[in-house]
């Protein structure tokens, strides 16, 4: 069964989360292009409710099993467990309607891609970001329970391998780039190093000031670590181009993120390591974003064209660190008249 907003409020008195006599206010979230989302509110209790979509609206011949709710849940538990609080807590699982309860995060936070394509860049904001996913993967590095918990879902092979690389890998016509494509998507299933977000993107994390939820933890994994650094080393490097007379200011934050990350892992002579896979996989959520399915509608025919000229040219790269990217970007005056976008312009799918 489908919840509206309307059989919500019965849903969780029977699930227990509020009780009978309560004044339940129920808000639609907006926002998810796989799920359903509900606020659920009686005095000062707050919860939110998602429930999985077996296909995607955007698209509705991609499939999408609802057993994601499942690793949501599990993840949102796995946070708790290692120290994290910067994922809501988990309330219950409802595995038979595919749905998931969490608490809800408090008023007042943004999707952190507003701010972003509004050229408003925080770099503490980024810091916090970096030092979350650094201690995530520290924390869970090697831990074989977690490795077993958290295996290669069909939900991360046909979002982030279907969906990204082996699209990229199947529509380039150049024969290196394929082969990069190839050597990624083996990449990505073998490099099983720690429990990653699996979406790490800035639509998936709400703000307030300087302080971060992350949401959205459907297909996380066991696995690279360099995927997430990518997923957030790429939203940056893609405002860049969309705000490109302020590019400077995405840089610094691209830089701020590496070195808090750094800081904050245990596994530091991986690090070099981990960076240049995470440049390596970029290219493919570049492709991604200006020619491939999960393409974002609000982009304008040149920026797209940029994105999709340095996707290939990154991927024929093999870079080991940002700065080249930054000086090939550099070169795009193309992109000068490009001017921040404000939330209420937005339309479609973002970054
Ligand atoms: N726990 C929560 N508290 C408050 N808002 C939430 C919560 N979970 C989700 N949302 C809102 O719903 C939106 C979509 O949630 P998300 O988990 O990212 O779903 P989807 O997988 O459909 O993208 C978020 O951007 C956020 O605005
Ligand atoms: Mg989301």
């Amino acid at each position: 069964m489908v919840l509206t907003v309307r059989q919500v409020p019965s849903y969780l008195i029977r699930k227990g989360v509020f009780g009978k006599d309560d004044a339940i206010e129920v808000t639609p979230l907006g926002g998810g292009l796989l799920n359903h989302l509900f606020l659920a509110r009686s005095g000062s209790k707050r919860v939110a409710l998602k429930q999985a979509e077996g296909v995607m609206k955007f698209n509705r011949s991609i499939r999408f099993p609802k057993e994601r709710v499942v690793t949501e849940y599990h993840a949102l538990k796995a946070w708790r467990e290692l120290g994290l609080k910067e994922a809501p807590e988990p309330l219950f699982l409802d595995r038979a309607e595919g749905v998931v309860c969490m608490a809800a995060v408090p008023q007042g936070y943004e999707p952190l891609i507003y701010d972003l394509l509004a050229a408003k860049v925080n770099l503490r904001v980024v810091r916090e970001l970096g030092g979350i996913y650094g201690r995530l993967h520290s924390k869970s590095y090697q831990s074989q329970r977690l490795k077993l918990q958290f295996p290669i879902s069909e939900a991360f092979r046909i979002l982030k391998l279907d969906l990204y690389t082996h699209e990229y890998r199947d529509a380039t016509p150049h024969r290196s780039i394929k082969k990069a494509m190839e050597r990624n998507a083996k990449k990505l299933v073998r490099n099983r190093v720690c429990l990653i977000h699996g979406d790490a993107l800035p639509k998936n994390v709400l703000v307030r000031g300087n302080r971060c939820f992350i949401l959205d933890h459907e297909v996380s994994v066991f696995g690279d670590p360099a995927h997430d650094l990518a997923l957030l080393l790429g939203s940056y490097y893609m405002a860049a181009m969309v705000n490109w007379p302020v590019r400077r200011r995405y840089y610094a934050a691209m830089r701020a993120l590496l070195r808090a990350y750094q800081r904050n892992i245990r596994f530091k002579k991986l690090f070099p390591t981990i960076l240049r896979n995470s440049l390596g996989y970029m290219p493919s959520l570049l492709f991604g974003r200006s020619r491939g399915k999960a393409s974002a509608e609000f982009l304008d025919t040149k920026t797209r064209e940029v994105m999709a000229m340095l996707a290939d040219r990154i991927a024929l790269g093999n870079y080991k660190i940002p700065q080249l990217l930054f000086r090939m970007l550099d070169k795009q005056t193309l992109l000068a008249s490009n001017r921040p976008w404000k939330k209420e312009q937005l339309k479609g799918r973002l970054l």
